[in-house]
């Protein structure tokens, strides 16, 4: 069989977990991973490049004959290095600039629903300049919680729920004199707040044939009970006992087929990871946000479940094969937990040693993120320091497999959420 080299961009958590499956590949050539971390460095060979020089990475892919770009996060994409690598004839996994819009900015996503009767919260969006417009908007509507959301790429921290009109006339004042949001907030989408549970589906798609790979649910808030700070993401568990297979279909017909085509409408067909942000309503199920990649952390919970090759349905998708793909799961629950440094998500201490690595069980997973080799020790570098995966027959077996291992582990002033998973526990009794 014909090897492909590979190189993959990022180096959190989920660029592990990536690095990971894609290593148990029979199609497997090398494997490089920029920048990578002590993790990724176990699963293949850590570059450094400067991802955002597109010249750079060409120049890489080129001397090193990689056959396939991966794209972990969202900013590549969004800054168009998909479409600059296609054009010098370089297959990449992850969709183009338009179509990455899907993430890149609210007002693309909610009008693209609004067109193709995609099922989503109400909305109006307002430039920098009518602001007072947008008030007025919510002043009228009279209904609280409002959600207000930056346009651009804001790292998770573009979003309020707003209580009050005084919360909403607060808000747009910052987002009209913070530079800390930049371009991201020229426009801003006032939405309908959606009450439900929140869950998760990722699907992989060629641009034309979209398979739900698996689903999942997130913990974003640093507290327990959901309480306190909104983060990168503190934990997951997988499947989502909320996502029944009505609902799953439900999704399917009225969510992930009409994208699908709608992008095929719009000329800028969607290839790549679609991951659906959703809210499971008393009405169903409607899309809170479309993501162009994995989550993370889910991404560690789901690529664990699935059997089929990674590899390969990346290969299959870049040829428009994935029709002739059926997805196979393991059919274990599976629970992540994050390890982040104490103060995350505000401030916080690096360079604290890790312990206990080694001693977690065979049959657990570790991905690290903010971690880094120093000098042959592994040492805290950034908030969310590390994940740990348990999986079991039942959702409570995962949770108490990933807890038991998470025990195992220490480093100064580390926290984690001590209920990953409890919300689908739940449902399930
Ligand atoms: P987003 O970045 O759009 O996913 O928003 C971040 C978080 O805000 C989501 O995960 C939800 O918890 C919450 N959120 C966003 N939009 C809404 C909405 N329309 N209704 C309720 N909650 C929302
Ligand atoms: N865990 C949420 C995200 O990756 O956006």
């Amino acid at each position: 069989m014909e090897k492909t080299n590979v190189l993959l961009i990022g180096g959190g958590g989920r660029e592990h977990a990536m690095a990971w499956k894609i290593s148990r590949s029979g199609q497997l050539g090398t494997l490089y991973i920029a920048p990578g971390n002590p993790g990724t460095a176990e699963c293949g060979t850590n570059v450094s490049l400067n991802t955002s020089d597109f010249d750079a990475v060409l120049e890489f892919v080129r001397s090193h004959e990689t056959g396939l770009v991966v794209v972990g996060p969202e900013q590549p994409l969004v800054d168009g290095l998909a479409d600059f690598l296609m054009e010098e004839g370089i297959a990449v996994f992850g969709p183009t600039r338009a179509a990455a819009m899907l993430e890149g900015s609210k007002e693309f996503a909610k009008d693209f629903m609004r067109d193709y009767n995609i099922p989503t919260a109400r909305y109006r969006t307002f430039e920098a300049g009518q602001f007072e417009d947008a008030l007025a908007y919510t002043r009228s509507e009279g209904r609280y919680p409002v959600v207000l959301k930056a346009d651009g790429l804001a790292a998770g921290k573009g979003v309020f729920i707003c209580d009050s009109d005084q919360e909403v006339a607060l808000r747009l004042d910052q987002f009209r004199d913070n530079s800390a949001w930049g371009e991201a907030a020229e426009k801003v989408v006032v939405e309908e707040f959606m009450e439900g549970e929140e869950a998760s589906v990722f699907v992989i798609s060629d641009g034309y044939t979209a398979k739900i790979l698996h689903n999942a649910q997130d913990h974003k808030r640093i507290g327990e009970g959901d309480t306190g700070l909104n983060t990168g993401g503190m934990g997951a568990y997988s499947p989502a006992p909320v996502l029944t297979s009505d609902l799953l279909q439900q999704v399917e017909n009225e969510i992930i087929q009409p994208t699908i085509t709608g992008m095929q409408i719009n000329n800028s067909p969607y290839k790549g990871i679609l991951y659906l942000g959703l809210m499971i309503t008393e009405e169903g199920p409607k899309v809170v946000e479309y993501n162009c990649r994995f989550g993370d952390p889910e991404c560690q919970v789901i690529l664990p479940s699935l059997k089929n090759d990674l590899l390969e349905l990346m290969i299959e998708s870049e040829h428009q094969r994935l029709d002739e793909i059926d997805i196979e799961l393991d059919g274990r629950y599976r629970c992540c937990v994050v390890m982040a440094s104490g103060g995350y998500p505000e401030s916080y201490q690096k360079g604290k040693p890790i312990s206990g690595l080694a001693e977690i069980d065979q049959d657990s997973l570790l991905f690290l993120a903010g971690a880094r080799d120093a000098q042959g020790e592994i040492v805290t570098s950034g908030g969310r320091v590390l994940s740990v995966v348990g999986s079991g027959k039942t959702l409570q077996g995962a949770i108490d497999h990933a807890y038991k291992n998470v025990e195992k582990i220490s480093f100064e002033n580390a926290y984690y959420r001590r209920d990953i998973g409890a919300k689908g526990l739940k449902r399930i009794h």
